[in-house]
């Protein structure tokens, strides 16, 4: 076995043959000096420590048919669910209390007036209810551009939209006909345009995917100038029309690869937020520590009332679906803390790319309150 080479390591600039090589790292002693370098890199150029973004999902609703997800819509065994807005708020000052510094909010995609004007009364009473404090991050799917501006002024600053892959070809294979490969990047922009800091992500081990692809994926983040990635292992649903396990893959190997996938995206993109996603916990009890470990900085611990939590299953094995905040939190922290990293408590923990592509200097926390409009007036009438 031939040994990773450091001159590649250090690079700057990747072409996709190279980024690739990095994928297809084998051996321990190659996949620890992959890990380590990621790890310096993030050390070097990204937030210090770990940040909590609480994650509320508050509806199962969806418009949507992506043939590879549990809440699909034309699963007919899910019971569908909507939190109310007091449960929410509620949800929201538990995370505030903890000291979170920021909430996730994501359910199902709905594009009608109803679920637009609910989500912009929340954002309002969030803001209001934590004096400003809490950084939001919405997860609510392919809206126009009118609705990522009202979310926007309400309240929320960055939006997570995961492109979940970028070969057009694949996109449309685990999409029902008609969903456009186009339209999602157009939102990005959108997002981009609105002032957004703006995340987006794959899924790892897709059937019939190649690292080719998901090298091509990499480079994708950094040609839109993506501030934060969230990706993780795809992970069959068994009421989905991809319920097959993937051939060709066991849970290890590509468990290995969502890793090395965190640490290559680590070393290419430097100075950008990237999630521990709790997908990589539904293959390995210590996922998300391992995640961290490869380069991550990012974790969203579940905050959503256990009542809901089976309700909301994207994939089968979703871990924490009978923990409490309480508990999720306690374990995660004993984890963070075991994998030798420290939680960084009451900050936003903004993807420092954000500000460095804007052209601002500032880039620490809690400055970037000031620089994202509007929300330093609300704080203000706080
Ligand atoms: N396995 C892993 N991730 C999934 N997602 C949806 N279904 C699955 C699955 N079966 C991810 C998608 C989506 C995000 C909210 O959850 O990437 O964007």
């Amino acid at each position: 076995m031939t040994s990773i080479s450091d001159s590649l390591l250090q690079k700057t600039d990747f072409t996709v043959e190279e980024i690739c090589s990095l994928l297809k790292t084998t051996g321990e002693d190659n996949t620890a000096s992959l890990f380590n370098r990621a790890c310096m890199v993030k050390n070097t150029n990204a937030r210090q420590g770990v940040h909590f973004r609480g994650i509320i999902e508050l509806s199962n609703i969806c418009e949507r048919d992506c043939l590879y997800c549990g809440i699909r819509r034309s699963n007919l065994d899910v019971t569908r669910f909507q939190m109310t807005k007091q449960q929410i708020l509620d949800a929201a000052l538990w995370t505030h209390k903890a000291g979170y510094g920021s909430l996730v909010i994501q359910a199902g995609e709905r594009r009608d007036a109803g679920f637009i004007d609910f989500i912009e009364e929340i954002l309002r009473e969030i803001k209001q209810l934590s004096c400003g404090s809490l950084g939001i991050t919405l997860s609510l799917g392919e809206q126009s551009k009118d609705v990522y501006a009202r979310w926007f002024e309400a309240g929320a600053h960055r939006y997570l939209l995961r492109i979940e892959t970028s070969d057009p070809l694949l996109y449309r294979q685990i999409h029902p006909l008609g969903y456009s490969f186009e339209e999602r990047v157009a939102c990005l922009g959108y997002l981009r345009e609105t002032g957004y800091q703006v995340g987006t992500g794959v899924m790892i081990g897709l059937p019939g995917q190649t690292v080719a692809q998901l090298a091509s994926d990499i480079l994708f983040f950094k040609k839109n100038d993506i501030d934060m990635i969230g990706m993780g292992p795809y992970i069959p649903h068994h009421s989905t029309p991809m319920s097959q396990k993937p051939a060709n893959c066991t849970e290890n190997s590509q468990f290995e690869l969502a890793l090395k996938m965190i640490a290559v995206t680590r070393i290419v993109l430097k100075d950008v937020n990237i999630a521990a996603t709790t997908a990589l916990q539904a293959l390995k009890s210590d996922g998300r520590e391992l995640g961290l470990k490869a380069g991550a900085n990012i974790i969203m611990p579940n905050v959503t009332g256990t009542e809901y939590r089976t309700g909301y299953q994207l994939y089968d094995n979703k871990p924490c679906m009978d923990e409490n905040s309480e508990v999720c939190r306690e374990n995660l922290v004993a984890g963070i803390k075991n994998a030798g990293e420290t939680v960084i408590y009451g900050k936003w923990g903004d993807s420092k790319h954000f500000f460095k592509r804007r052209g601002m200097e500032s880039l620490n926390d809690p400055i970037s309150i000031n620089e994202v409009s509007g929300q330093e007036r609300r704080r203000e009438q706080c």
